[in-house]
């Protein structure tokens, strides 16, 4: 499939937006730094804070890290918004606080319907969850500070 070039200008701290890529929904959140700061509290609870596993497949170097997010724009998450576990569509849970159905100290990410798995606001799956694994992040690359491209 072709690289998709997507216009992020008009995306506001703590909104997120979905495109197509290769077929699947690519959601890129760009994220408050309440919500970056969250990530310090998830790092423990996660099963793999940086990425390690099936590094190939599912996450690219640069995003290797806690924010799974290029350095330069780490406010952004750009993430494949298919569960790892059976391929549904995990749902946008950004309110932190506690919400029903989701665990006491939710501190707000991505909440699977199928079977309640959750990811952190880096798309990083909770311990003890059955998806196994973290979000796909796919390759991207920021040709400008308003323009992403995807692929
Ligand atoms: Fe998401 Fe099973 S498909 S938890």
């Amino acid at each position: 499939g072709a690289p998709v070039e997507v216009d992020i200008s008009g995306l506001k701290p703590g909104e997120m937006m979905t495109v197509e890529w290769r077929g699947k929904p690519v959601w890129i959140v760009r994220r408050t730094p309440e919500q970056l700061a969250s990530l310090e509290k998830t790092e423990p609870q996660v099963a793999d804070p940086k990425s390690e596993r099936k590094p190939a497949e599912l996450t690219p170097e640069y995003a290797r890290n806690q924010w799974r997010a290029r350095e330069d724009h780490k406010e952004i998450l750009v993430a494949v918004g298919i569960c790892s576990h059976l391929g549904c569509s995990p749902t946008a849970r950004f309110a932190a606080g506690p919400q029903p159905s989701l665990p006491e100290d939710w501190v707000g990410g991505f909440l699977c319907p199928c079977h309640g798995s959750t990811f952190d606001m880096a798309g990083r799956v909770f311990k003890n969850k059955p998806a196994p694994d973290n979000l796909e992040v796919p390759p991207h690359v920021y040709l400008s500070d308003t323009k992403l491209l995807i692929g």
